[in-house]
């Protein structure tokens, strides 16, 4: 590894699904990076794609101005193109090789002398496996989800949050115009975050994640009682990853060459379905999707990902690699990027969000 006063120039990839903050985060490195050390800055296009294919840009300052407030990120992303699992087609037939020492020749080929990976667990895997090949890594945590372990909260999930939250008021004056039961499918994967706190946000009457599996009677008790008091509508907020007690989480599709491959989605019609059916009250479902991932980052997401950004730079600079920068209360910190994997961060049953919604009567569906 190179020592500190050798880094000249850092290369930067943004991995796995986008998410509002990414440009924010581009930016800071890029600033820092050059306002604060001098260095030169190499954008790697579409995730590793970039890096197993040589597809760069050079990022200078002007093309970190500008782009703050934007959604997206300016060097592509790719949730698919794994260097250590790359899907190659020979004689007709796909198969997949490891092509991590390509992508660590094209590092070199662009004099890159440090990596900067930002990506959910996905791409920081992929940042500790080519830390472990010796190549200096520093890792940036983002995802709509919130999901990562070792930080307290990823960029992305507020401006998530704002988008579902201004979904659900909008679905309630549809749903009280008709008197109909709205339910409403979130993102959010393994985890409810999502679900729980865009639906408390929302005012939502049943929220449905998968760390608390629900029991579709309870979830018609609770929209029967409603009605019955004269409220006739309801808001549920279903993650697209919750599952009944007796029953699976519903996948949408695989996704083969992605690093995790199951693509969930269409819990929502399933919940909807049955509300209608066993209750006799109308029911209609709104599935948020990919609408969450996009738009202007919020204040919060803005600032987290140039504190984060920044912070990336200086450990680059005190040679502290393998590492993942960190939001732990109000402070940036860090972490091993080998603590990172393996686990998820998930809503506790019985933590503090989930009781304070408890106690207003919003029901999990138990
Ligand atoms: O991880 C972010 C996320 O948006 C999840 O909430 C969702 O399950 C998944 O990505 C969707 O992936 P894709 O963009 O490949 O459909």
């Amino acid at each position: 590894m190179k020592a500190k006063d050798a880094i000249k120039r850092i290369g930067i990839l943004t991995g796995g699904g986008d998410c509002p903050g990414l440009n924010a985060v581009i930016r800071a490195v890029v600033k820092t990076a050059i306002f604060k050390y001098g260095l030169e800055v190499m954008g790697f296009l579409e995730g590793y794609l970039g890096m197993i294919k040589n597809m760069t840009r050079k990022l200078e300052a002007l093309d970190a101005s500008g782009i703050l407030h934007q959604g997206g990120t300016i060097l592509g992303t790719s949730n698919r193109d794994n260097p250590f699992r790359f899907p190659t087609i020979v004689r007709g037939k796909k198969i997949f090789r490891d092509v991590s020492d390509q992508a660590i020749r094209n590092l070199k080929r662009n004099k890159v002398d440090a990596l900067i990976a930002v990506g959910g667990d996905g791409s920081l895997t992929i940042a500790h496996q080519f830390f472990q090949k010796g190549v200096p890594v520093v890792g940036i945590p983002k995802t709509i989800d919130n999901d990562l372990w070792g930080t307290d909260v990823t960029f992305g999930f507020d401006t998530a949050l704002q988008t579902a939250m201004e979904a659900i008021d909008k679905i309630q004056t549809t749903a009280a115009s008709h008197h109909r039961v709205m339910v409403v499918e979130v993102m959010g994967r393994y985890a409810g975050w999502i679900a729980l706190e865009a639906g408390l946000a929302g005012g939502g009457d049943v929220i449905l994640i998968p760390e608390i599996p629900y029991d579709i009677e309870k979830v018609c008790e609770v929209v029967r009682e409603r009605h019955r008091y004269g409220r006739r509508s309801s808001i549920v907020v279903v993650a697209e990853g919750a599952a009944p007690k007796k029953g699976e989480i519903v996948v949408h599709k695989l996704v083969e060459d992605s690093t995790d491959p199951v693509r969930l989605g269409g819990i929502g019609y399933r919940v909807g379905n049955e509300i209608e059916k066993k209750t006799g009250l109308e029911t209609r479902v709104t599935v948020l999707g990919h609408i969450q991932r996009g738009g202007s980052p919020t204040v919060f997401d803005r600032v987290l990902a140039t504190r984060l950004g920044s912070k990336a730079v200086d450990l680059v600079m005190q040679g502290r690699f393998g590492k993942m920068v960190c939001l732990r209360g109000l402070k940036i910190e860090d972490i091993d990027l080998k603590k990172v994997q393996g686990d998820q961060r998930k809503v506790l049953p019985n933590g503090d969000l989930v009781m304070t919604a408890r106690s207003i009567g919003v029901s999990f569906g138990v």
